[in-house]
């Protein structure tokens, strides 16, 4: 299996008054191509602040990370944002859309700032085709107070995925929906992955996590387990249990 993300002793400290916070301590973890990763672990654990070291968003204090096997940690800021634009997609626990953009403007966005080989309408279809695909091409031309939260959600996925990325980083991706719209979501990246596209998310819910095919439990900083779901568990319940008893073992 080809290595998508590779992370090797990473650590990542915030000095805040002066008080040094060690929130990563060694981490060590690869993501292969293919996969769909999640991230639990308790509140403050440090969860975010892995998925934004190893995505290029904040900067690692120590350790190396590599994205298909090129290191992205000593990368100038233009090129670490190149990368960043053209093969990675977000999606964030606190959604950055622009008030003054329609929905569709903020899901092309990042293609106009992007790809100079595809001409604007071929971005535009392709943009309507994810909309089409996401469900949410009726609320095309709305504000972004004009949608619902699943809907607003949805198009941050088709945001994310608009640069069509070889990974996929997700914070929360259903923190704030219920559970019928988390499901939609849930299913749309289930499909993208078996697409082939690659996703490391981080989550609180477990049945979210249990619609993956690895989790990585992270307490204090280090990860302290990970669970293989075997392709035979098939079945939404089984994976449910089993991750379930797992993270009662974690401590969770
Ligand atoms: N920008 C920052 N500056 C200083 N400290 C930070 C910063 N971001 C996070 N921290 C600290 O790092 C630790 C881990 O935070 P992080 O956001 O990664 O946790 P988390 O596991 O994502 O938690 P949650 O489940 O609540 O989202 C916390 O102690 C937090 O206060
Ligand atoms: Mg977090």
């Amino acid at each position: 299996m080809k290595e998508a993300l590779c992370v090797k002793d990473l650590c990542k400290t915030y000095v805040t008054n002066k008080r040094q916070n060690n929130v990563l301590k060694n981490v060590n973890f690869t993501v292969y191509q293919g996969e769909m990763v999640a991230v639990m672990g308790p509140s403050g654990s440090g969860k975010s602040t892995l998925l934004y070291s190893v995505s290029g968003m904040d900067r690692p204090t120590a350790g190396e990370v590599l994205l298909a096997g090129k290191q992205i940690t000593d990368l100038k800021e233009r090129e670490l944002a190149k990368v960043r634009l053209t093969s990675m997609g977000f999606i964030f626990q606190q959604m950055h859309m622009l008030k003054n953009l329609s929905i569709m403007d903020n899901i092309l966005l990042p293609a106009y700032q992007a790809d100079k080989s595809r001409s604007r309408q071929e971005i535009n279809e392709f943009c309507l085709a994810l909309m089409r695909k996401l469900g949410i091409s009726d609320v095309a031309g709305n504000d972004i107070t004009e949608v619902s939260g699943g809907q607003l959600q949805r198009a941050c996925i088709c945001r994310s995925l608009i640069n069509q990325p070889k990974i996929l980083f997700a914070d929360e991706p259903t923190g704030a929906l219920n559970r019928s719209a988390s499901e939609d979501v849930m299913q749309e990246l289930n499909k993208l992955n078996q697409e082939g596209t690659t996703i490391m998310l981080v989550t609180h819910d477990m049945k979210v996590a249990a619609k993956c095919s690895r989790i990585l439990y992270i307490v204090d900083g280090n990860i302290k387990g990970e669970l293989r779901m075997e392709g035979q568990d098939t079945q939404e319940k089984l994976r449910e249990r089993k991750l379930n008893n797992w993270l009662i073992e974690m401590g969770w």
